[in-house]
């Protein structure tokens, strides 16, 4: 009779083969398993203020620090505005830009203003996503991109919840396609569960949660991995820290304590 059933060690070693983009944010592989493995496309989900984009940041420079080129997709702030927030962590990508191996897809501008003009990859029309698709491959394919973020993916369907779905998928097979591991940043309100509406949360291979709660008059941060494909992951729910040197997450650490919002 044929063994259809892998044995627990045949399950540690397929866990080691797959190949992993190592997102070098402190904690954060380790309740992976390792990184995020290669070519999926992951949902960042939360709230104003939660980290969504340091997170997207940190995960980008130190990719460009491993050798990995990136790009980031900037839908909710000006590309001048991006490089500052990141310089203020201690992410200077200027060098790396010049070396051609991190870009940002102005996709906020529109092209309009002094700024806007030394941009190389502006979407003259931001509401149009097939040219913010094929602005994004072209990139993607000048800069080489391993690593990919859209800040954030609910600025392109706000207005028009029912293409949410469509445009997230169309991205998936545009980012997963040329090989990159991507993450799409989500915003959600304060007070909701979900991770930014079904389409989408059933579209991406993974989904992490980013959340600030008020506990005994406290704002406090954690993290918490609802899915990701293709790894086993920490099944708890942690805490971080956000510091000048950017996101510490407490991988041995479990945040326990029930949610001011849910008692009341
Ligand atoms: N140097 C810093 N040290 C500690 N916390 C910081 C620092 N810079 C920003 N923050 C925190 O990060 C938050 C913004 O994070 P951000 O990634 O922009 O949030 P989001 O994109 O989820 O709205 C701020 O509200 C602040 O609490
Ligand atoms: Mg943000």
């Amino acid at each position: 009779m044929e063994r259809h059933l892998c044995g627990e060690g045949d399950i540690i070693f397929w866990e080691l083969m797959v190949e992993r983009v190592i997102t070098g944010i402190p904690g954060f592989d380790e309740i992976l398993s390792g990184g995020i493995p290669k070519r999926n496309v992951v949902l960042l989900s939360g709230g104003p203020g939660t980290g969504k984009s340091i997170f997207g940041y940190q995960y980008l420079y130190n990719g460009l620090r491993r050798g990995e080129p990136g790009i980031l997709v900037a839908l909710e702030e000006h590309p001048v505005a991006v490089r500052i927030a990141m310089s203020q962590f201690g992410w200077d990508v200027s060098e790396y830009e010049e070396e051609g191996r991190f870009a940002i897809v102005d996709a906020f501008t529109a092209g309009i203003g002094e700024a806007a003009k030394r941009e190389r990859y502006v979407v003259r029309a931001p509401d149009d996503f097939q040219m913010l698709i094929d602005v994004l491959r072209t990139a993607i394919r000048e800069v080489k991109a391993e690593r990919v973020v859209v800040d954030s993916v609910t600025t392109l369907y706000i207005t028009k919840p029912v293409m949410a779905r469509g445009m997230v998928l169309q991205l998936k097979r545009v980012l997963s396609g040329l090989g990159c591991t991507s993450i799409l940043v989500s915003q959600v309100s304060v007070t909701e569960r979900g991770f930014g509406g079904p389409g989408v949360e059933h579209a991406v291979d993974g989904i992490v949660r980013l959340d600030l709660d008020e506990i005994r008059g406290e704002l406090k941060r954690s993290l918490i991995v609802w899915k990701m494909r293709g790894t086993a992951h920490s099944m708890r729910r942690h805490p971080f820290e956000i510091t000048d040197k950017g996101i510490i997450v407490k991988a041995a650490e479990v945040l326990k304590e029930v949610r001011e919002i849910e008692r009341e």
